[in-house]
C-alpha cells in the first residue's frame, strides 16, 4: 500500500517535472544576470548607493532595496530613483526581467540610449525617467499597451541653463503624462 502511494506520488512528481522543464531556474538565472549587468554598467562611484545589491550571491535579488518580486519570484518593480547613480542603464532589460511592470529611474545621472529596448517590456505600466540625461530619439511607445504612467519630464542637459525640457511637445515639463 505504502509503496503504491509512493509510486503514485513519484509519477506525479515526474509528470510535473516533465511539464515544467525547470522554467523557474531559467528565469532566475536570467533575472540575476540583469543585476550583474546593471552593476557593471554603472560608474564605479555609483556603487555605494546600491550597496545592498549583492550580485555576487548571498542575498536574493528580490530582497535588494528598490526591487519587488511577485509570488512566483519574477521581478515586477524596480525603483532606483534619486540614488545619485551615474553611468549607463543596460539595454534590453525585459529579456532579463520579462514580468517587469514598474520602472522608476528618475533623478539620477544616467546616460545612454537604452530607451528603445524598453518598448519590449510588454507588461510595463509605469515608466518614470524624469531628470535623466537621455540621448537618442524617443521610441514609439504604442507597443506598451499597459502603460499608464510615462514620465519623461526634465530630461535636461547640464549645459542648458536653465534646464530646458527636451521632450515631445505633448508632454508637459515637470508633470507626468497619464494615459
Ligand atoms: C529576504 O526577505 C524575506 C522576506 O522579507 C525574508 O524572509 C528572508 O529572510 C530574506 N532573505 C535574505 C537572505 O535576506
Ligand atoms: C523610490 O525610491 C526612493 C529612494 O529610495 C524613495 O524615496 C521613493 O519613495 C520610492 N518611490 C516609490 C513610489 O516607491
Ligand atoms: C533567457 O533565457 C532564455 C532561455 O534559456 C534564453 O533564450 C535567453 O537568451 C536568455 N536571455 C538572456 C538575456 O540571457
Ligand atoms: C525586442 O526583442 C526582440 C526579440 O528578443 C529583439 O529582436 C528586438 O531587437 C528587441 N527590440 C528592441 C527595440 O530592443
Ligand atoms: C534628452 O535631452 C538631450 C539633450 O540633453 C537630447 O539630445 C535628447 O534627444 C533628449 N532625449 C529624449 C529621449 O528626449
Amino acid at each position: 500500500m505504502v509503496s503504491h502511494i509512493t509510486y503514485f506520488f513519484s509519477m506525479l512528481l515526474l509528470v510535473f517535472m516533465v511539464c515544467h522543464p525547470s522554467q523557474a531556474m531559467i528565469t532566475s538565472t536570467n533575472q540575476s544576470q540583469f543585476f550583474v549587468q546593471i552593476i557593471k554598467s554603472l560608474s564605479p562611484n555609483s556603487g555605494s548607493s546600491l550597496s545592498d545589491w549583492d550580485v555576487k550571491g548571498g542575498k536574493p535579488y528580490c530582497n535588494f532595496s528598490g526591487v519587488m518580486c511577485n509570488n512566483e519570484g519574477y521581478v515586477v518593480q524596480i525603483n532606483i530613483s534619486g540614488r545619485s547613480l551615474s553611468g549607463h542603464f543596460p539595454a534590453d532589460i525585459c529579456s532579463y526581467l520579462p514580468e517587469l511592470r514598474i520602472l522608476r529611474l528618475g533623478s539620477n545621472n544616467l546616460r545612454g540610449d537604452f530607451v528603445d529596448s524598453i518598448t519590449n517590456c510588454s507588461f510595463l505600466e509605469e515608466l518614470s525617467m524624469e531628470h535623466l540625461f537621455l540621448s537618442g530619439t524617443l521610441p514609439d511607445f504604442s507597443p506598451l499597451k499597459n502603460l499608464k504612467i510615462l514620465d519623461l519630464s526634465y530630461n535636461c542637459s547640464k549645459a542648458s541653463s536653465p534646464c530646458q525640457c527636451l521632450i515631445l511637445p505633448i508632454l508637459r515639463c515637470s508633470i507626468s503624462m497619464r494615459m
